[in-house]
């Protein structure tokens, strides 16, 4: 099932995904690949329009933090690793200040700590991964989120919903899978 994305793309992250899928461990079909990243993008971008989270750095965690993943299981270090990358892509297909970069590193590094506390597009790039575990089972709990747009009864519902029936956003169908090597997925 796809859907279409309602709300613009603050940036082309083509490039940046071109990147992603060089490395052989991505599985752009598994549990946390290209449909769960579309989720985030979408999670993140709705949660920005509402709180002022920077929607670039939303953009950018979505399909980096799970980017470096080696299984769909147990990976500690996943996140650092996703990190990393973005640290090896910056200046070239990433572009942000400092204080912006470190933003993005730490969201990817530590999206699995269970931190709630820190910076607004922070917490508001680990609220939008958070809002989709429903793909696994797992009700998003309003007290492991960090943000109050997202602890919003009907944005849990919604990202549930979608999360459980597996959507995959259009733009996922109509722009990203046509970048797909399918050798390394
Ligand atoms: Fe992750
Ligand atoms: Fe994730």
């Amino acid at each position: 099932m796809t859907y279409a994305l309602s709300v613009s793309m603050p940036l082309d992250i083509r490039p940046v995904l071109r990147a992603v899928i060089m490395d052989q461990h991505v599985r752009w079909h598994g549990i946390h690949g290209a449909a769960h990243w579309g989720r985030v993008l979408e999670n993140g971008l709705r949660l920005a329009a509402q709180n002022g989270a920077d929607p670039v750095i939303v953009t950018l965690f979505s399909v980096l933090h799970d980017s470096r993943r080696v299984n769909d299981h147990w990976d500690p270090g996943h996140g650092r690793r996703g990190a990393e990358l973005a640290t090896n892509l910056r200046g070239d297909l990433i572009t942000l200040a400092d204080a912006d970069f470190d933003r993005l590193y730490h969201a990817c590094e530590y999206h699995t700590s269970g931190d709630t506390e820190g910076d607004l597009t922070v917490q508001t790039c680990w609220d939008a991964d958070r809002l989709d575990l429903g793909r696994v089972g797992i009700w998003p709990d309003p007290r492991k989120l960090c943000t109050a747009d997202a602890k919003h009864k009907p944005m849990i519902a919604w990202a549930l919903e979608r999360s459980q029936q597996g959507l995959v956003p259009e733009f996922v169908t109509t722009e990203w899978n046509g970048i797909l090597v399918d050798e390394h997925c």
